[in-house]
């Protein structure tokens, strides 16, 4: 059963920025995109373990072929250790989407606070 666990006032996480909070013994990335979205994910890269909170809020590169790329919608937040990239909307990683993923957590803000299930 998911418990909702309010962890950070929403004044204290601008657009743009990544903010880690502890619920309970678990360590949780909030980051919020520019739509002013907010996201949770746990801190703790699936690969080899670093902590996510020292890696960087990205919007997700794609492109079909050699040289083109675009910027898409998509935020992705970036391991500080060796660059994979983890989708705020999955937790799964972009590039090995069957298989490494990190745990996401819903999030919305009630109250003025930030609100995650767990
Ligand atoms: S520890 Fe995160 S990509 Fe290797």
């Amino acid at each position: 059963m998911l418990v909702k666990h309010a962890v950070l006032a929403i004044d204290e996480l601008p657009c743009g920025e990544m903010r880690t909070v502890m619920s309970g013994n678990v360590s949780i990335v909030l980051a919020r995109t520019a739509d002013g979205a907010v996201h949770a994910l746990r801190n703790r890269c699936s690969h080899m373990g670093a902590r996510l909170e020292f890696g960087r809020l990205e919007r997700l590169v794609v492109g079909g072929e050699v040289g083109r790329y675009e910027l898409a919608e998509e935020f992705v937040l970036r391991c500080p250790w060796h660059g994979y990239e983890f989708s705020l909307l999955t937790g799964r990683c972009v590039a090995d989407p069957g298989g490494l993923g990190v745990r996401r957590y819903e999030a919305s803000v009630e109250d003025g606070m930030i609100v995650i299930d767990r």
